[in-house]
Parts: C-alpha cells; structure tokens; sequence
C-alpha cells in the first residue's frame, strides 16, 4: 500500500554510508584542518557513538528497504576498535561491502578485513611526492606507508583499489601526472575528486577548485585517454581509460557538474544521525529511537518518512554565496565521505 520509497525526486535509497568514527590521525587541509581540530577539540565520547550492534540493527533495515552498498567511512574507520567485527556482521548481508581509509593502518588491517568480509577498499591518496603529500596530511606521515597499505589490500584480494586525491589548485594539482604515472598499470583505478566546500573549517574558495575537465586535459596531453561508459547508472565517478591498454582512471566533478539528480546515497553519523545530503544542515536523530526501545518497524518508518522527504541537490544548486562557510554545515569528517 506504501508503494516504492523514492524521495521527492524520484530517487531511491541504493547506498548507506556509515561513519565509524569522527576520529582522523590525519589534518589533511581540506577536511581536518588543524587550526580547527587542533589538541583540544572535543571529538565525541565513547558512549554516543553507535554501537556494532545498533549499527548493524540499522543497516538490516535498510537493505530492506532496497540498500545495495554500504561504505564505511570516517573519520579514519580504521581508527575504530575491532572494526573487523562489524565487518563480519555486516558482509552476512546481500550487499557489496566497501570501506574509505587514508591507508595508514591498511598494511597491518588489510588481511584481517579481507577475512572478515570486506569487498573492496577506496584509499586516499593526495601526491606521491612526500613533501606535498605531508603538506596535505599535515601530521608528516609518509607516502610509502600508504603505498604499502594500497599494496597489501591488492595482495589480501580487495581489488581493484580504488585511490582517491582531491585536487586543491595551488597545493596538490602538481601531483596529477605524476599520481597518473604511478598508477599507471598498476591495476589500482586513480580517481581525482573536485575541491567542495563541505563543512564550515576548510575555507574553501572557487579559485582553488581545479576542474576535472582540466585533469583529464593535463593526462591527455601525455598519455591518450578515452571516456568509458559507467558501471552502472548514477555512478559518482566518470571513467576513461588510456588508450594504450595502462588501466583506468576517473574523476568525480561534483563541483563542475553536479550528479545530484541520481543520488541514491544517505549517510548514518558516528551518533546515529541520518543525512539525506552531504551539505545537509541538520540530521534524522535514530539513536533516539534506537535507545528509546523502538521497534524495527518503528524504525523503518522513521527511516521511509526520512527518505520520502528527501528533496536535496545541493550541488545543483550551489552558488558563491551558499558555498560560503558558515556554521551549521555538518563536518565531512563527522558524516563520512
Ligand atoms: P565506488 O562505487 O567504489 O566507486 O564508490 P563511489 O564512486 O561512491 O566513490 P567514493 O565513495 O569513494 O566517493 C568518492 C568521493 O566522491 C567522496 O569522498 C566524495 O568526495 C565524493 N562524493 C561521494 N558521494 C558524494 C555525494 O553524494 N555528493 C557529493 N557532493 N560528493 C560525493
Ligand atoms: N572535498 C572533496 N572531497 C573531500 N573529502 C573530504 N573532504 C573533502 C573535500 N573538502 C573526501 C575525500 C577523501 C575522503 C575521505 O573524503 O575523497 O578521500
Ligand atoms: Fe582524515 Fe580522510 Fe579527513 Fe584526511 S580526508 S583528515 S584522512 S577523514
Ligand atoms: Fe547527493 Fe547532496 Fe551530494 Fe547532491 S550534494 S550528490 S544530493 S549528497
């Protein structure tokens, strides 16, 4: 009697993304920027973050209602305790199970997510030349301990890695060739991220937003690409691959062209709240409920009401002005990327 659950925008909910953690042992600039998450910020206490097992009770919940991918994110996901048992619980699920890491603890974890379950991993990754890539870390960790990460999740099967940079211009844009080089036959798929303004402590400025079509420009001139079609319909990243057979790489333009229009994604907050956008201003409170003795029925009402009301696409919409930092815009570090 309900019908399908699809938001105001005919869109349906396809990809959970739950944050483990609002903790990072990076300051990279664009996210954690150390003036901002400094000795004293107030991460939050342990016992306001989701359990295991109230994550997993919501996750059941939303496969039911049509999820077919879920991502664990951060902060630093690995960072969480024994975050390999709740990858166990959730690969039971009939989903394909990814998670986002900056690396740094991927070449001691790799195995051990791999066993538990784990499909594929997403590392970030924002140069390859040491200096720059401190610079953007901002906590002087080396690039050859992400590099070995990014080796060890291949060797453990969670392949094809997928290795995320964001482009800051004036920062990092020095790091596309030689990223593309590096990756270049490797078998790792590379994927350079548009600068967004997500947040209210980074800063962000138009004139650092390098455009995609400037990326695949520079890569172009050196090594000959060809737009591929997507994996499959509303997929974030656009693909091309080198016309010499070296692999694929992709770009992720949510600046310059924003994908809002098939965005299936909702996010799960370290404490339990529920996103419906990246740039949302306030979330769904489900710890509450979960806490509060709720039913599963209860909560997959909640859940259906949550989606049904859906109407964001803030990328379409964003101008000078919206893009300002304000306060009250939610931390990509605490919603997850
Ligand atoms: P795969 O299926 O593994 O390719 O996942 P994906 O394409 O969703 O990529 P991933 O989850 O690694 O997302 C890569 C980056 O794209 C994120 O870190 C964000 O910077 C950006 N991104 C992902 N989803 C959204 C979204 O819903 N809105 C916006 N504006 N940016 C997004
Ligand atoms: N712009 C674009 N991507 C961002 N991420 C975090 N902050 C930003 C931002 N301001 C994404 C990156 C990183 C992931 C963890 O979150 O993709 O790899
Ligand atoms: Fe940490 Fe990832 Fe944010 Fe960098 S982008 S500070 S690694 S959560
Ligand atoms: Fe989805 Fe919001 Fe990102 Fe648009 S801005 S793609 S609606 S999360």
């Amino acid at each position: 009697p309900e019908g399908e659950l699809v938001d105001r925008r005919g869109r349906r909910v396809r990809d959970l993304r739950i944050s483990v953690t609002d903790r990072c042992n990076f300051r990279c600039v664009y996210c954690m920027p150390k003036e901002v998450f400094g000795d004293d910020y107030a991460f939050l206490p342990r016992q306001q973050l989701l359990s295991f097992e109230e994550i997993v009770r919501v996750a059941k919940i939303f496969v039911d209602q049509g999820v077919e991918k879920i991502r664990i994110t951060g902060g630093e996901p690995l960072l969480r305790r024994h975050i390999e048992n709740l990858i166990g619980q959730l690969a039971k699920l009939p989903v394909e199970l990814t998670l986002t890491t900056n690396g740094s603890l991927l070449a001691k974890k790799a195995r051990a997510l791999k066993d538990a379950g784990l499909t594929r991993v997403t590392v970030s990754l924002d140069g390859i030349d040491d200096a720059v890539f401190k610079r953007m870390n901002d906590v002087d960790f080396a690039v050859g301990d992400v590099l070995d990460g990014i080796a060890a999740a291949a060797a453990a099967g969670l392949a094809p890695v997928k290795v995320n940079c964001v482009v800051k211009r004036g920062s990092n844009d020095d790091q596309i060739l030689p990223l593309a080089r590096h990756f270049r036959n490797s078998g790792h798929i590379l994927r350079f991220i548009e600068y967004m303004d997500v947040g209210a402590s980074n800063g962000w400025r138009m004139d650092e937003v390098l455009p995609s079509a400037e990326v695949i420009a520079r890569i172009a001139a050196e090594f000959p690409l060809a737009a591929i079609d997507a994996n499959y319909p509303g997929e974030v990243a656009e693909r091309w691959r080198y016309t010499d057979g070296g692999g694929e790489i992709g770009v992720i333009s949510s600046v310059t062209q924003a994908f809002c229009s098939s965005c299936t994604r909702i996010r799960l907050s370290t404490e339990g709240q529920l996103y419906t956008c990246l740039f949302a201003r306030a979330g769904h409170d489900l710890r509450a409920l979960l806490r509060h003795g709720a039913g599963d029925e209860a909560l997959r009402r909640e859940i259906a009401a949550v989606w049904r009301g859906r109407d964001d696409r803030y990328s379409e919409i964003r101008t000078a002005a919206t893009a300002l930092p304000e306060r009250g815009k939610i931390e990509m570090s605490y919603i997850g990327g």
